[in-house]
């Protein structure tokens, strides 16, 4: 098991359309173990393979329960239907340090994936969950969130994009040893 450093946008793996798993053997459950310590390495809430590197249809959540604790899981080959409501509601990416912008999401919205072992499985999921799973599965289709901004706030966002993608990480980025901080979830 291992932290993978995570991809930082311009790192054309971001923007590729990641391939369904075939195989639900030791190789993936190993990936899944390293997607939850990385994911924990960098203080994260959702991180899809493709961000460590890994073009496959896979990726793993944990949110807070309002009952305290978390849940944590992986989801593969998800499928996301029947969603209603929108919100909005602001997000940050684990590959893309330093950008933190409001996003409109569906609030809830049907979950069907497989679990590490092949398992198939169907969940209703709203709030922060349903609002997370979509971040996620969009980085399995190369869409990262700030595609969802509109045309001006993407604008607004150009150059701090065009830093990213050549290699300058914000002032103050030092992953994954710094931990929390004021700037909202990373997905
Ligand atoms: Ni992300």
């Amino acid at each position: 098991m291992a932290v993978r450093p995570i991809r930082i946008y311009g790192d054309p793996v971001l923007r590729a359309k990641a391939a369904e798993v075939a195989a639900f053997d030791d190789s993936l459950r190993a990936l899944i173990q390293d997607l939850y310590e990385t994911m924990k390495a960098y203080n994260g809430v959702g991180l899809a393979a493709p961000q460590v590197g890994v073009s496959q249809r896979i990726f793993v959540v944990e949110v807070p329960l309002e009952a305290g604790g978390s849940e944590r899981f992986a989801v593969i080959n998800p499928t996301l239907d029947q969603r209603g409501g929108k919100e909005s509601g602001e997000e940050g990416c684990l590959s893309m340090p330093g950008i933190n912008e409001d996003v409109v999401r569906a609030t809830e919205l049907r979950l069907r994936g497989f679990d590490e072992h092949g398992k198939s499985f169907e969940r209703r999921v709203e709030g922060f969950l349903a609002r997370a799973i979509q971040h996620e599965s969009d980085h399995l289709d190369g869409v990262l969130f700030t595609d969802r901004l509109s045309p001006l706030k993407r604008q607004f966002l150009r150059k701090t994009l065009d830093e990213l993608a050549r290699g300058e990480v914000p002032e103050g980025y030092h992953p994954p040893e710094v931990r929390g901080g004021p700037d909202g979830d990373r997905l």
